[in-house]
């Protein structure tokens, strides 16, 4: 086995070309981790913030500078080396989950908790594998109580978790609101959506009212939530400007209270437990992965600025072996 590996770098907070490739060792397994080799990883926004160091809980465990040295949560590959103590995996097992705690995602080889990874479906390709621990477990509890004929509107639905809560609110019957940038537009509308705004131009709590507001980037104020809200309606956001979450979870559950409403900040449950029904959800094709595309290791800058400037229609996966022969013996995506 090599003794060293790629792995993209950064050591301070800022744009994606604080981002360097490194050549460091391949790391070993403490007792419990298992060390994958990465097939795909697919970028979240957590990776987006994690790489500015905003908002402010993108810095836990590392205010001035990164706590971890390679970002990429959601890994898919194969197990080269378990520690002691791990059960459920052996070298070659195909893998994919949520590395949220470890990231390291971005190189050749990432180590993570047995607890955070899943077998991967056969029928999931790596890249595909890597688009579904952590937004399919947002999308899933994000949109859990929609029913048939209610009103949902989910704020960022044009992303990686947008993409799967649309879906999802959709086979329940639901009516949904997409808001997101003029270019996703139309992508919205390809995964079902009846209504769409564009957030730039319009400002969706003057719309409504809604039974269910997903919010994947709050911006707004707990009054103009309590606005859009329908009586008895129900607002969860999952992230967002620290100021504007601290709110929501203060003023927001004193205003939904006293109006009737629910206005709160939704914990996102991760682990096997909860990407896995989303995945039998996308092989028996009721849930459709979208990639937008998949960039080379080396590219990861790349791949995060295009995330960044608001351009991706669908998953962004960097991949090892993406651009290589195959005859070289990468694992293909
Ligand atoms: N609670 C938890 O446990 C947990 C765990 C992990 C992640 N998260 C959170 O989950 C959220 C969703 O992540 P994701 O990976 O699905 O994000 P994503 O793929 O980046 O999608 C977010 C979408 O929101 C759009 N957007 C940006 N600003 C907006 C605005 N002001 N109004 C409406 N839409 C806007 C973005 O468009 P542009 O391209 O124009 O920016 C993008 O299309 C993030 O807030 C992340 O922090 C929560």
């Amino acid at each position: 086995m090599m003794v060293h590996m790629r792995a993209i770098g950064y050591d301070r907070y800022g744009p994606p070309d604080v981002l360097r490739v490194e050549d460091v060792p391949i790391p070993a397994p403490a007792a419990g981790q298992v060390l994958v080799r990465v097939a795909a990883t697919s970028i979240n926004l957590s990776d987006w913030e994690c790489l500015r160091g905003t908002p402010a809980y993108a810095r836990i465990g590392g205010l001035r500078t990164p706590a971890r040295r390679t970002l990429g949560s959601d890994i898919a590959g194969v197990v080269e080396a378990v520690g002691s103590g791990v059960t459920r995996f052996r070298p070659g097992d195909e893998v994919y989950g949520d590395n949220l705690g470890l990231k390291g995602g971005f190189a050749e080889y990432a180590l993570a908790p047995e607890s955070v990874l899943a077998p991967k479906p056969a029928g999931l390709s790596f890249a595909e594998a890597s688009t579904i621990p952590q937004a399919g477990p947002i999308a899933l509890q994000g949109v859990a109580g929609a029913g048939p004929g209610s009103r949902v509107l989910i704020n960022g639905a044009g992303g990686g978790s947008g993409t799967f809560a649309i879906q999802l609110a959709k086979s329940q019957g639901a009516h949904v609101t997409g808001v997101d940038n003029a270019a996703k537009l139309d992508y919205m509308r390809s995964l079902g959506v009846d209504e769409v705004i564009d957030y730039r131009a319009d400002d969706f709590t003057r719309h409504g009212p809604y039974d269910l507001i997903l919010d994947l980037v709050a911006h707004r104020s707990v009054f103009a939530y309590r606005r859009a809200l329908a009586p008895g309606g129900r607002y969860r956001c999952v992230g967002g400007p620290v100021p504007t979450v601290l709110r929501v979870l203060t003023l927001g559950w004193v205003v939904g209270r006293l109006s009737g409403r629910r206005i709160g900040v939704l914990g996102v449950r991760p682990g096997p437990d909860r990407f896995g029904p989303i995945a039998d959800r996308c092989l028996a094709g009721e849930v459709e992965i979208r990639i937008d595309r998949t960039f080379a290791l080396e590219e990861t800058p790349e791949a995060l600025a295009y995330v960044g400037a608001g351009r991706a229609l669908g998953k962004v996966v960097v991949s090892p072996a993406a651009g290589r022969d195959p005859a070289a013996g990468a694992t293909g995506v």
